[in-house]
């Protein structure tokens, strides 16, 4: 790091740290004992008991990643060639890729300018006015394609407003695949994300709230879904001993090593969430007065994990883009990263339909994600709160504006 300023604190402060406490190094160490590391073992079983009695679902399908859960969920939802699937613009990619995995299409959903979560009116409207009922299902008019399936996604440690999804699909008669990658410990209306659609995913990537290195879960009430979901993750195997496979299926089982992990790391996930929500208390208290720097608004009806404090940083108010104070904070030994490129804007998924209010493309432009690790101290947050409140120039942001407007 170049250019660093007096104030930087001893060592930078990381956007995100993965936090290991409990009874990881144990676990990790029994399967080492006993050799037992791969695809099978004690570990996968308890970390998928585990996971569903805490995600509040019947089965939890324990997999090699967050995305390859979206891809197992699309199948499982028999979404395939050729299917439209709705999906949150604003998300990281692995959502709209899983879509394309399946040889179906995305349609992009702007989000609602409050959680920054997928905007339900605009679901409505796209089915509504841009599609027809025909004898097997809805099509969309301008394509010719069956939707299929909305894939809402659960962003930052807030949830979506599903009734309004649940009701939406129900009426249309689409399946529900929730992104809750972000999620563990994030609930709407009392329940937990992930088990509220016909079936969810989740992420244990390394700055998820647990982590099991790389890994991911299919979650869902059906008991022959959750079979399917075994199934295909396991190379669709028919006959354990003679190399027999139905169909076409994937290595995506999680090892017993990094289920060993998880399951330390799942102990612990109270622990996780509480200090998630006392730096976000930090942030939000001590930045509230500083002009400019806005939070999303927690819905009454969400009970929050704040996975990552993403500040709202409005130029004209604040007196530099969100851009700029990436950089300034850079140097002075704090990390910090912008929201995802919006989807419609991605050169990945170039010309796949959307539905947009510009609360997306917004929200890209002025967003700007600050450190939010489980371990970092007050002292820490306090240090990057008083950096951005320092930082602000609402009198010289106008001056340049005027001067170059
Ligand atoms: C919203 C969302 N969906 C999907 C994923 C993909 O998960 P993974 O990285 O475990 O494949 C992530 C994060 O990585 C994510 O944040």
């Amino acid at each position: 790091m170049t250019d660093k300023s007096p104030n930087a604190p001893a060592a930078p402060i990381a956007l995100y740290t993965p936090e290991i406490r409990g009874n990881e190094w144990k676990y990790v160490k029994e399967c080492l004992d006993t050799a037992w590391v791969s695809s099978v073992g004690a570990f996968v079983d308890r970390f998928e008991h585990m996971l569903a009695e805490r995600m509040g679902v019947h089965h939890a399908v324990a997999v090699t990643s967050g995305t390859a859960a979206l891809h197992t969920a699309l199948n499982l939802m028999g979404v395939t060639q050729d299917d439209e699937v709705l999906v949150s613009t604003l998300t990281f990619i692995a959502s709209a890729n899983a879509v394309r995995y399946c040889g179906a299409w995305p349609v992009f959903i702007d989000a609602e300018p409050n959680h920054w979560q997928m905007d339900p009116q605009r679901v409505e409207e796209f089915l509504t006015r841009r599609c027809e009922r025909r004898g097997d299902g809805v099509y969309n008019r301008r394509t010719g394609r069956r939707v299929r399936a909305l894939l809402p996604v659960h962003m930052l440690g807030h949830p979506v407003d599903m009734d309004p999804i649940l009701e939406i699909a129900k009426r249309f008669e689409l399946r529900v695949i929730e992104d809750a990658a972000e999620g563990l410990g994030v609930q709407y209306k009392g329940r937990s994300v992930g088990g509220l659609g016909d079936v969810g995913c989740i992420s244990f990537n390394g700055n998820k709230l647990i982590t099991t290195g790389g890994g991911g879960a299919v979650l869902t009430n059906d008991p022959e879904l959750a079979r399917r979901a075994r199934y295909l993750t396991t190379q669709a195997k028919d006959d354990p001993l003679e190399f027999v496979h139905g169909e076409v299926g994937y290595n995506y089982r999680l090892t017993n090593l990094q289920a060993a992990m998880g399951c330390g790391q799942l102990e612990c996930v109270d622990e996780f969430i509480a200090a998630k929500r006392d730096i976000a208390e930090v942030y939000r208290e001590r930045l509230r007065d500083v002009p400019g720097v806005t939070f999303f608004t927690p819905s009454p009806q969400a009970q929050c994990t704040y996975w990552m404090n993403t500040l709202r940083i409005q130029p004209a108010e604040y007196g530099k883009t969100s851009r700029q104070l990436m950089k300034e904070l850079q140097a002075r030994g704090v990390q910090t990263r912008p929201l995802w490129q919006p989807m419609h804007l991605s050169p990945a998924h170039r010309g796949c339909e959307s539905v947009l209010t510009g609360v997306a493309d917004q929200l890209y432009s002025q967003c700007l994600t600050v450190p939010s690790s489980v371990g970092l101290r007050r002292e820490e947050a306090e240090f990057v709160c008083e950096a951005i409140a320092s930082l602000a120039s609402p009198s010289s942001f106008c001056r340049n504006y005027r001067e170059a407007g």
